[in-house]
């Protein structure tokens, strides 16, 4: 395989957008992008394939030149959209990669039947409508069939990313981990918005209000770690402003029940004064 192989796309979604823009910077030359119909999809591509001189074609007329072809459709649809091409080349000497953080690179099967090396690279980033970060320093976890693992990194190196390995075992607890660190902050500072209107702060409001606290936790964090960033009612132990918070939150319901989720992984990872009381206010 050349320095910089031809690299097929199949979608053209969040992530195909990212990688497609970050490919082309770093000089690939993007042969095709697939998409799974013609209609929204194809138009979809289109404008992707633009931005990238590449061109849209739909699987079922899609022929394949390139020494790489690269999944970006959501894992549900990655063994379909697999079988959509399987005819679309001869695999031997190919590589196939898809994205997904949970699946291991094995959803490729149908490919790897047909002669391709398979793997799967996810980046662990968020990727978002209106918002197309670059892949320099994005942390990839790559596994698979050892050439096609040869070529992932490959790439991802010359995209300036930092590729790592997480063995096929434990990709289910790698993306939960991933989760915890993008979805489930997201739904966390919803959460927060929430109890902001609780408190008669409107979410627009709330949102810019509690960016500077939000901002400096996170600073915090890089700079300090948990355990020192932590502050509030647990660390001092302020048993009785937890009660009145859990009053409070009687009036949301579901922000309740995270409040007392995450304060009981507090108990459980962080340094808090007068565990036992707090504890047993959680429980009540
Ligand atoms: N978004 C993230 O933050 C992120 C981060 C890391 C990894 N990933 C991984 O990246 C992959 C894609 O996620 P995404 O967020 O980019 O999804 P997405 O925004 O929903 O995009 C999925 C794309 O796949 C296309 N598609 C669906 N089924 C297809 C098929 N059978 N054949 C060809 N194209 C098909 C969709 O096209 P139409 O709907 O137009 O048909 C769409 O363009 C997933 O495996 C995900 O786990 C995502």
């Amino acid at each position: 395989m050349g320095a910089k192989p031809q690299i097929t796309i199949v979608g053209a979604g969040n992530l195909a957008g990212a990688l497609a823009v970050s490919l082309h910077r770093a000089g690939y030359a993007i042969e095709q992008i697939i998409a799974r119909s013609g209609g929204a999809p194809l138009r979809r591509a289109r404008s992707l394939a633009r931005n990238v001189g590449s061109r849209a074609v739909v699987s079922s007329r899609a022929s394949i030149e390139s020494e790489v072809v690269w999944f970006c459709v959501p894992d549900s649809q990655i063994a379909s959209a697999a079988r959509s091409i399987a005819t679309a080349t001869n695999w031997k000497a190919k590589v196939a990669i898809h994205s997904s953080g949970a699946l291991r690179s094995d959803a490729l099967v149908a490919l790897r039947a047909r002669g391709a090396e398979v793997a799967s690279a996810h980046p662990l980033m968020t990727f978002v409508p209106g918002s197309r970060p670059l892949l320099a320093g994005v942390p990839f976890v790559i596994e698979g069939d050892k050439h096609a693992v040869r070529a992932a990194k490959r790439i991802v190196k010359n995209l300036r990313g930092d590729p790592f390995s997480v063995q096929k075992k434990d990709k289910a607890a790698y993306h939960a981990w991933a989760t915890f660190a993008s979805p489930l902050l997201t739904t966390l500072l919803a959460t927060a918005e929430r109890v902001a209107s609780a408190a008669g702060v409107q979410p627009r409001a709330a949102r810019r209000r509690m960016l500077p606290i939000v901002a400096q936790t996170i600073a915090n964090y890089a700079a300090l770690g948990a355990s020192v960033s932590f502050s509030g009612p647990f660390v001092r132990g302020d048993a009785q402003t937890i009660r009145i918070h859990l009053q409070a939150l009687r009036r949301v319901p579901a922000a309740r029940e995270a409040y007392v989720a995450l304060a009981r992984a507090a108990l459980t990872y962080l340094p808090a004064r007068n565990r036992k009381a707090l504890e047993k206010i959680l429980k009540g």
